[in-house]
């Protein structure tokens, strides 16, 4: 059902891994609505993710960047510029990792230097992003940039761990930009508040299966499929969203919003 809603942008976009990955739709999405786009990832994600495929199958080019190395960025936005001809219009930060988490640390028993390496990775990269975005000039007016979050940053859900803290630094970090984007570059930062999706990163957090199917009978429309995310973030970068930023943005079939949702009694057996 294109539309060609993004022909003539130029963007990057970062943290497709496998067909699984909510990046991998995004770019999908973005290439049929017209946009020509650079995929990044980080090295260790290029040897043992599927990226080559979608970059085959796309018939883009793949720039690897560690986005926590502020060298890798910076090369990364250049050579993006110089393949796509000009500054960009868009750019989708899709970015999450605990090490706490995957090592199984419970919060209560963190390892600190693990929790500052999931901050960078997860939060701090969206700042490195922006900061090299903006010291190169590289976003054009009523350009957009869009990171994913998710609704553990504002209300507790324990077995996210140090995550939610990140989510919290990544939309703090959204505002906080945003407002210097704005005001000097005409460019609009948000992020997108996105129901649980069955990813590597989120298969990751414990029980999250139970947890997937919880969210889906709270939310009335169920849980949003990343296509459907990819379609909103397709939105985000069109020139539909212009005057849009500073914010974070539910999609997320109405969960945010509920208290009680009686279809979850059922799976509770109450
Ligand atoms: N899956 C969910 O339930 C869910 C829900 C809400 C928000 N999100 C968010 O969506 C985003 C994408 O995650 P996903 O679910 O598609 O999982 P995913 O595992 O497919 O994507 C995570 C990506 O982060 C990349 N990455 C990790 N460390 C990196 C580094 N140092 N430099 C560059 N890239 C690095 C990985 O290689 C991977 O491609 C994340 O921000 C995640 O927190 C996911």
């Amino acid at each position: 059902m294109s539309k060609n809603l993004l022909e003539g942008k130029k963007g990057i976009i970062f943290g497709a891994l496998d067909d699984k990955s909510i990046a991998w739709k995004v770019a999908e999405a973005c290439v049929a609505e017209g946009a020509q786009i650079t995929l990044t990832n980080a090295p260790v994600a290029l040897r043992f993710g599927k990226i080559q495929k979608l970059s085959e199958q796309l018939n883009v080019e793949i720039i690897p960047a560690d986005a926590t190395n502020i060298e890798d960025l910076e090369n990364l936005v250049t050579q993006s510029m110089e393949i796509l001809g000009g500054q960009l219009d868009f750019v989708l930060h899709s970015i999450g990792m605990s090490l706490n988490v995957r090592k199984k640390r419970h919060y209560t028993d963190i390892n600190y230097e693990w929790m500052q390496k999931t901050f960078d990775i997860s939060a701090i990269s969206f700042h490195k992003l922006m900061q090299t975005l903006w010291k190169k000039d590289a976003i054009k007016e009523w350009g957009s940039i869009l990171a994913l979050t998710y609704i553990a940053s504002q209300r507790t859900f324990p077995d996210y761990s140090e995550m939610a803290e990140s989510k919290a630094l990544l939309e703090s970090f959204a505002r906080s930009f945003g407002y210097h984007f704005g005001s000097e570059k005409k460019v609009r930062v948000n992020t997108i508040s996105q129901s649980p999706t069955m990813t590597t990163a989120g298969g990751g957090v414990k029980g999250f299966d139970e947890f997937f199917d919880y969210a889906h009978k709270m939310s009335p429309l169920g849980n949003a499929p990343a296509e459907d995310c990819a379609a909103f973030c397709v939105s985000l970068f069109s020139d539909y969203t212009r005057m849009v930023t500073m914010q974070n943005l539910y999609h997320d079939g109405g969960f945010s919003n509920m208290g009680m949702n009686p279809a979850v009694l059922e799976i509770t057996n109450m």
